[in-house]
């Protein structure tokens, strides 16, 4: 069965915050932060899968800490773990000093793309073998996070959730 790395999937996108993409308190407007994530996240779907990906829901974000106007920003993207047709991508977002040039984690989110063929019809993905200990922790938990996102979502009944029962009993 053929199958990926998540390192090959990794997609990294740098860019400043502008004058035009910022809120009245000068830090980067979510919503703007939000698309250049879902930009890195939908070209690591694609770079796992090599098919056209749609985003199917956006599972989690957390805007940790504000990114102030003129910032260097990293969005971080790479798929966590693949299902049938869905795959998992997690994005890590990190601010660089401009004089240390240290980079810090500010927000992170959890995103899932569903392969598609030209009529959009979900097609089958390469199934995805973690190497990293984060990897591995990360592809272990996802199929819980799938869960609860269809729970969420009324695609699947609760009692259905085996992963998430699991946490509990
Ligand atoms: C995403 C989309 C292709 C799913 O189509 P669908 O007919 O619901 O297909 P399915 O029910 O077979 O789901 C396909 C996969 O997505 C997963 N999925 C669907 N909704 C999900 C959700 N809310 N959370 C997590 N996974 C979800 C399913 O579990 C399934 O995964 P699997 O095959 O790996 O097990 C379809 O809803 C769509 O095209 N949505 C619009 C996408 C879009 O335009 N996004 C941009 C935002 S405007």
């Amino acid at each position: 069965m053929e199958f990926r790395h998540p390192s090959e999937s990794r997609t990294i996108l740098t860019d400043l915050v502008l004058p035009g993409e910022t809120n009245p308190l000068n830090n980067l407007f979510g919503g703007e932060l939000l698309a250049r994530m879902d930009r890195a996240a939908g070209i690591a779907a694609g770079r796992h899968s090599r098919r056209i990906v749609v985003t199917a829901s956006v599972n989690h974000v957390a805007f940790n800490r504000a990114i102030p106007l003129g910032s260097v920003v990293t969005v971080e993207a790479k798929v966590s773990r693949a299902f049938t047709t869905s795959m998992e991508v997690i994005i890590d977002v990190w601010v660089e000093d401009r004089q240390s040039g240290e980079k810090t984690k500010a927000n992170e989110a959890i995103y899932t793309f569903v392969a598609v063929n030209e009529s959009g019809n979900p097609v089958v993905v390469p199934s995805i073998k973690p190497e990293t200990e984060l990897e591995k922790k990360r592809y272990d938990a996802a199929l819980r996070r799938k869960q609860l996102s269809l729970v969420l979502a009324g695609k699947m009944k609760p009692g259905d959730a085996t992963e998430l029962k699991a946490l509990f009993i």
